[in-house]
């Protein structure tokens, strides 16, 4: 569903992604991680058609996302790590707006913007302008607006930054379920305790180079004590509080 083949992309003399060759088939659900800085926005904006690969081809169902950008599109849904929403448009305005953009009929629309403000409990804001909803409002709305159009591929980044636990409760549930139904999952987080029990295979980027991938459980070395955590911190030098520490 998704394939990276020898995908560069550097910014000046800045190389922000080295070289990634990655597949994730269908039905995964995949997480990214890495330190701040180590190309996974980067990675996300080449696989959903916003940046364009120094090297290589990204493709996603099949389709080269920057030969056939819109029939990519079509097929994808993405979650930034910002929540994007325009703040004069209520919150079914730009569900509605979203459902036109991706085409879905507007039948469909009826049936489904309700039921997707009901399921993030946004139904008493649906009529509000966007720019008067918290952060995680925000958040939910975005991610209820990638679900109208069903998504073969959904991409997110820090897709649980801001949601309060219930929310965060069910928007993993969400994935779980998608995921089942066979929709492809790309998820970049810091949030650990997520790619432990939600993802499928994990891929560790540090300075733009992947530099582990596997099942959480063939990154921990077969050890079951040891956390992803540990794993994390002794691939990106994280450990070394000690020498950082002595600047407070
Ligand atoms: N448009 C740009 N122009 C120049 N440099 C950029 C641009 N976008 C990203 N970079 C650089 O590329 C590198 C990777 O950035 P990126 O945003 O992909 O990191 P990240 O892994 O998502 O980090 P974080 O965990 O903080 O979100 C950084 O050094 C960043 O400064
Ligand atoms: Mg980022």
């Amino acid at each position: 569903m998704i394939e990276f083949s020898g995908v560069v992309k550097r910014f000046g003399d800045l190389t922000a992604v080295h070289r990634l060759d990655l597949k994730v088939e269908k039905g995964e659900i995949f997480g990214f991680l890495g330190p701040n800085g180590a190309g996974k926005t980067t990675t996300v904006k080449l696989l959903t058609g916003l940046l364009r690969p120094t090297e290589g081809t990204v493709k996603l169902a099949g389709l080269d996302v920057v030969r056939d950008t819109t029939a990519a599109k079509k097929k994808m849904g993405l979650v930034p790590d910002e929540p994007f929403v325009y703040p004069k448009l209520t919150g079914v305005e730009f569900l509605r707006f979203v459902g036109d953009l991706y085409e879905v009929p507007l039948e469909a629309q009826k049936k489904r913007i309700p039921e997707l403000l009901e399921m993030f409990e946004l139904r008493p804001w649906g009529g509000e302008l966007a720019e008067t909803y918290s952060h995680g409002m925000r958040q939910k709305l975005v991610l209820a607006a990638n679900l109208l159009h069903e998504p073969e591929v959904l991409v997110l980044d820090e897709p649980l930054v801001g949601l309060d636990p219930k929310s965060a409760r069910l928007v993993k549930e969400i994935f779980q379920t998608l995921s089942t139904r066979g929709c492809t999952l790309f998820m970049c987080t810091h949030v650990l305790e997520i790619a432990e029990r939600l993802c499928s295979r994990v891929g560790i980027m540090i300075s733009g180079k992947l530099t582990a991938l596997g099942t959480v459980s063939e990154l921990k070395g077969g050890k079951d004590a040891s956390r992803l955590e540990d794993v994390f911190l002794e691939l990106t030098g994280g450990s070394e509080y000690a020498a950082l520490l002595k600047h407070l």
